[in-house]
């Protein structure tokens, strides 16, 4: 059975309820899914709640010890169980876990390549246990992930959500991994719609990153990209979260409309 990982994004989680729901029940019923979810504006506002103003540097938020309890009980908690809650509503035996139970993703402090930027408790993977994972596909339920992650004491760190599926999409040696998010693609110029790059060799990443056309949360899709096709994942969407519906057909006749990264 073939093994997909599903990057949901917090942009348009909530917008979009029952087509998530119903496209994710489909495919769980042919696939063994893993389904991952970011959560950048509902973490915002709740800092702002806080009266803390988000910084990101290159796509990563800065997170201070206080800003890392806000980002786990928005992450881990509000955003993991209202997905498991519109998921169960669908007949889908839905299982809400973040990157810390069972060590699915031990990792350490990231150390960006600016030398002088602290970006706190942001991390970095280092290893994935997809113990946990398995005994959840083995018992019939859907894995639900927060991308907060462990590192070596256990305490947590802000891992962004496409690395932690990247991570995933690897750890399985699944055949594909779907980043859904609220643009149609990759673009070649982010201010024009128009600008989808249907096609994305991962030769080209080096330059369109240097160019400066790629710019916050599309940084690190990007980044980690090679290192997932060079690591066997079979195939890399990234599109709009509306072409989810179509994911149950794939194996039929449906193409997805978006960007395709392809090795070469
Ligand atoms: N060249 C580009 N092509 C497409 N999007 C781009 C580009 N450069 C920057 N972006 C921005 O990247 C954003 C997607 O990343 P972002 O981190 O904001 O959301 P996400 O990863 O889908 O969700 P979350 O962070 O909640 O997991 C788009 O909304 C867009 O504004
Ligand atoms: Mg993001």
């Amino acid at each position: 059975m073939d093994k997909l990982i599903v990057k949901l994004s917090g942009k348009n989680i909530y917008q979009h309820p029952f087509l998530i729901a119903r496209a994710l029940s489909g495919l769980c019923q042919k696939v063994k899914l893993g389904v991952v979810h970011g959560g950048g504006p509902q973490i915002s506002e709740t800092m702002e709640k806080f009266g803390k103003k988000p910084t990101f540097v290159r796509g990563l938020r800065v997170t201070d010890e206080e800003d890392m309890e806000i980002t786990e009980m928005v992450l881990s908690g509000l955003i993991n169980k209202y997905l498991v809650g519109i998921l169960l509503r669908e007949g889908v035996l839905a299982c809400g876990i973040s990157g810390k139970d069972g060590f699915l993703f031990q990792g350490e402090k990231h150390l960006p390549e600016e030398e002088n930027i602290d970006l706190g408790r942001v991390g970095e993977i280092r290893q994935v246990n997809t113990r946990l994972i398995e005994v959840l596909w083995e018992g019939g339920f859907l894995p639900v992930v927060s991308p907060i992650s462990a590192d070596k004491e256990g305490r947590s760190l802000n891992v962004n959500a496409d690395w932690a599926a990247a991570w995933l999409a690897l750890a399985t040696q699944a055949q594909g991994l779907f980043l859904f998010s609220d643009v149609p693609g990759v673009l070649a110029d982010p201010t024009d719609p128009q600008s989808l790059i249907e096609e994305l060799a991962i030769s080209q990443i080096p330059r369109l990153l240097e160019e400066d056309k790629i710019k916050e949360g599309m940084i690190p899709k990007l980044k980690m990209i090679e290192q997932v096709i060079r690591g066997g994942v079979g195939s890399v969407f990234i599109g709009h979260i509306r072409e989810i519906e179509k994911l149950p057909q794939l194996s039929l006749d449906a193409t997805l409309f978006g960007t395709t990264v392809v090795d070469g």
